[in-house]
């Protein structure tokens, strides 16, 4: 039953957003979409609406524009929606040496993947806060627990989330929000992403998941209020080990399978 309260969730065009959204259609959840101009959102957002009876709406934003947040915030309350949870999934990955990529992607891939998430959670969290059983989902990535050569700065984005995510949830453990973060690993998303996981060798092929799976156990993880959620067994298994090696050799396992990968 629609409880007229909404969910909102960025990058939802394509990826692991669209199968965010879907995920939370087939729970009922009304949802606001948003993503880049052009990812044919108007049409995924009447199809949900059609197939999964429930509300939705969309907003086209560059998330990396200077007051994207202020705009998301302004919009949602000029249609006079209420959240009661957030999903933040929007962030761009990378691959290569630390110079291989220009100051201008750095600089946006690090608006996306921190700026637009910590002022996106400014804007709305004291509603949140006040909301029974708010949610908000933060998307970080196995990633986050490695120093990463050759994904330095992707990986390091990842981690400012992850322990980003683990604070904000203690100071906002007193009120019914809970703040989860999902550290997946590999995920079959766009062309790119798959090409990054061939090049990466066996091991991120037998981590590698779906979309659908990656936001089914990702949403049941929110859902229960987890502090963190790392959706599948090799990712799990990865994780612990991560906990019992010396980061010396694990930094130079990560560069001997990256160092050769093209960048992109
Ligand atoms: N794929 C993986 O292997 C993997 C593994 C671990 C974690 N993750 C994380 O999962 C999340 C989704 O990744 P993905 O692989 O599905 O997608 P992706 O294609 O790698 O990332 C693009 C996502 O970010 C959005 N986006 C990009 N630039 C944007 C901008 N300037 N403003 C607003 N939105 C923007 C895109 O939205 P549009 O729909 O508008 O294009 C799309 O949803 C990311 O945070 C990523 O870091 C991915």
């Amino acid at each position: 039953m629609n409880d007229e309260r909404y969910t909102l969730i960025t990058g939802a065009g394509q990826g692991l957003g669209k199968a965010f959204a879907l995920e939370c259609a087939k729970r009922h959840f009304n949802l606001l979409l948003l993503a880049l101009p052009g990812e044919k959102l108007e049409s995924f957002a009447l199809s949900l609406r059609k197939n999964y009876v429930i509300k939705t709406d969309y907003l086209e934003i560059d998330l990396t524009e200077p007051q994207a947040a202020g705009r998301i915030y302004h919009w949602v309350h000029d249609h006079h929606y209420v959240l009661n949870r957030i999903i933040n999934n929007a962030g761009i990955g990378s691959v290569g040496s630390f110079t291989s990529h220009d100051p201008a992607f750095y600089d946006k891939q690090l608006d996306l993947n921190i700026k637009a998430v910590v002022l996106l959670i400014h804007y709305f969290i004291e509603e949140l806060a006040a909301e029974p059983d708010a949610r908000i989902l933060n998307i970080s990535s196995l990633a986050s627990f490695f120093a990463m050569p050759y994904k330095a700065v992707y990986a390091s984005s990842k981690g400012f989330i992850y322990y980003f995510s683990r604070a904000l949830r203690m100071e906002y453990l007193n009120t019914p929000l809970r703040i989860s973060v999902a550290c997946p690993g590999p995920i079959i998303t766009n062309r790119q992403v798959i090409k990054r996981i061939k090049d990466q060798g066996r091991i991120s092929r037998i981590m590698v998941l779906s979309p659908e799976k990656t936001a089914r156990l990702c949403l049941r993880g929110m859902l229960r209020g987890k502090a963190f959620i790392i959706p599948g067994f090799p990712n799990k298994f990865l994780y612990w080990i991560e906990k019992l090696l010396p980061q010396f050799i694990k930094i130079k396992f990560v560069a001997s399978r990256l160092r050769n990968n093209p960048p992109s």
